[in-house]
């Protein structure tokens, strides 16, 4: 393998990420029950514009041709989550088998046009009826019904499903599902908050015991973590350690569980007696429960050290200097391969998959709906230039997956934030292959970084974000 990181060996898993509700429309279609973001999108006040994802892209009436269109882009893989209250209308009992084949069928399509499956179980789209009936994920019964539902999916799928996501971004899910109230279910109250992170774990760790145990076991299971190289603001050890806490809050206190079987000590440190404890049981089920790390990397920060503000005391230092995307996140290459080398040591001996990573860019279409989004290839290749740098410095990086395969439902921004490789016109669902789209299908038939220099310049700050 080449050493300056810009050629990536022939196994390399490049593919394109999407979820259930994001994409998928066709809510009532099919048996498919109600989900808590159904609720939260018909809640008025709730998403830009009142957008719900009762069509979103129409993929589940359009998935052949969307198949058609990922084998266009040469994708090895396409990461896609099952809607739970699809396949369990109430979330447990009886299965909706229409719901079900939808997704066997999505899989022997993928895999007749070459592509691998890697299924996410739960992108956020718990079933009302478990929200209504037990209060959600806060209920402790909630890990052993979800490890139910995945067994559906094992037994249905397994055969031919060799990547596993067990939770998506479960961080996201706590902090804007419970203590900010921002997305469903749209609860605000910060002690609820660690149980569920608490029950999203045992999830996971029940989920993953379930998979072990199966006739299926053949693949690979692990959850999708969002986590940022957070910069300290200065080179006071000050400023250093409340980095590093950054780091631990977004990483060790899910990360380190499903590795270790604990909470990161600094957490358990600052946050007392707010974070539960696990039984023997649950850390036995944790401890070494990922077989694979999967990082969802969007940006990184500066923080410094800040007495007073909250159990962790740090502050994120903006840095309007730096180019940001539509989503107000900056645009941070710099700290991909840092973090990469930071999580291999933390969690030695997993491989790593980037499950997400991407941008929104205010895009225009041409008459023809084309869209010439040049600023989202920048993004991408100085992001894949940091992932090939961190392969040929020995980190065990496996594959790397675009956010997202098309134009989608940003949850509760609805339509506006365009992050896909396809443009997908929200009116007609039309889809187009934008200019990244060919740009990233040229990159995985050479498995080569072309020479174009970055657009904006890959040095971006002192600390070389
Ligand atoms: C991630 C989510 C994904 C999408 C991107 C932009 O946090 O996992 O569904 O919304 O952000």
């Amino acid at each position: 393998m080449s050493t300056n990181g810009d050629v990536f060996p022939p196994a390399f898993l490049w593919g394109a990420a999407t979820a259930a509700f994001q994409v998928e429309g066709a809510t009532a279609d099919g048996g498919r029950g109600p989900s808590i973001w159904d609720v939260f999108c018909a809640t008025p006040g709730k998403t830009a514009r009142g957008e719900t994802g009762e069509i979103a892209c129409d993929h589940y009436h359009r998935f052949r041709d969307d198949v058609e269109l990922m084998r266009r882009l040469n994708l090895r893989a396409y990461r896609f989550s099952v809607s739970w209250p699809r396949v369990l209308p109430q979330g447990r009992g009886d299965i909706n088998k229409q719901g079900l084949s939808f997704y066997d069928r999505l899989v022997d399509c993928l895999l007749a046009a070459g592509i691998e499956p890697m299924v996410t179980l739960y992108h956020w789209d718990l079933p009302a009826a478990l929200q209504m009936e037990l209060g959600g994920w806060a209920h402790p019964d909630l890990p052993l019904i979800f490890a139910d539902y995945a067994d559906v999916l094992f037994n249905t799928l397994g055969d031919r499903v060799h990547h596993w996501v067990t939770l998506n971004e479960p961080w996201v899910v706590v902090n804007a599902g419970y203590i900010h109230g921002t997305h469903a279910p749209g609860v605000k109250d910060a002690g609820l908050a660690y149980r569920v992170a608490h029950n999203l774990l045992r999830a996971h760790a029940h989920a993953v015991a379930r998979y072990r145990a199966s006739p299926h076991n053949r693949g690979a299971i692990g959850p999708a973590l969002n986590v940022l190289q957070a910069f300290p603001a200065s080179e006071s050890p000050a400023d250093v350690a409340a980095a590093e806490r950054a780091t631990l809050e977004f990483c060790g206190w899910f990360g380190d569980p499903l590795y270790y079987g604990d909470y990161a000590d600094v957490l358990r440190e600052r946050f007392g007696a707010a974070l539960p404890e696990f039984t023997a049981e649950d850390a036995r089920l944790l401890t070494r429960s990922m077989d694979f790390f999967g990082l969802n990397y969007y940006f990184s920060h500066v923080i410094r050290h800040a007495p007073g503000a909250g159990p962790l005391e740090i502050e994120v230092v903006p840095q309007p200097q730096i180019p940001h995307t539509t989503m107000s996140w900056p645009v941070t290459p710099g700290g991909l391969c840092p973090l990469l080398h930071w999580l291999s040591r933390r969690y030695a001996g997993l491989p790593i998959y980037i499950t997400e990573n991407g941008a929104a860019f205010p895009d225009q279409a041409d008459a023809s709906g084309f869209v010439n989004d040049q600023p989202r290839i920048a993004y991408l290749r100085d992001h894949v230039r940091a992932v090939g740098q961190a392969l040929a410095e020995g980190v065990d990086v496996r594959g790397y997956f675009v956010w997202s395969l098309m134009d989608n439902l940003e949850w509760t921004l609805g339509f506006s934030q365009r992050f896909g490789l396809v443009r997908c016109d929200s009116e007609t669902s039309q889809r187009t292959i934008k200019a990244s789209g060919h740009w990233y299908s040229e990159l995985i038939s050479t498995g080569r970084l072309d020479d174009v220099p970055n657009a904006d310049g890959a040095e971006r700050m002192g600390v070389s974000l």
